[in-house]
């Protein structure tokens, strides 16, 4: 009984590092492949690149903008095969909440 009980502590204490750890994941891999043009705050350091700050171009849904993260477009890099999809969704989850 009592090791089952340690088994659920652990278990929710095991829970609770990883959410916290996904959303820290989010910040870093923004830095990491976004800022270079998007700036470390979401004000843009590049020419024609949206004001994530200011949620330009940002009034879609998470899988809109997962998709179109995975693609390549003429205009934008792909980051699939660089990010998996969870961790492109810590990136977007990130970006709903950075301010300038
Ligand atoms: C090489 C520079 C560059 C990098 C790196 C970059 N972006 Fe962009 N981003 C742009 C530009 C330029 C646009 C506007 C593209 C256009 O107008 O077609 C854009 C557009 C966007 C948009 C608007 C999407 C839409 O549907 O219109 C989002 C959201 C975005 N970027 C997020 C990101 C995220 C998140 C990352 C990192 C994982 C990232 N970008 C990395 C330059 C960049």
């Amino acid at each position: 009984m009592m090791l089952v009980r340690t088994f659920f502590l652990l278990l929710a204490c095991w829970t609770a590092t990883g959410a916290a750890w996904s959303a820290d994941n989010g910040q870093r891999n923004y830095e990491r492949q976004c800022a270079r043009c998007h700036g470390l705050t979401g004000v843009p350091v590049t020419p024609q690149t949206p004001n994530l700050a200011m949620r330009e171009r940002m009034n879609k849904p998470d899988l809109m903008l997962l998709q179109y993260l995975k693609m390549p477009t003429a205009t934008h890099p792909s980051f699939f095969g660089i990010l998996n999809d969870q961790e492109i969704l810590d990136v977007i989850r990130y970006l709903r909440v950075m301010r300038p």
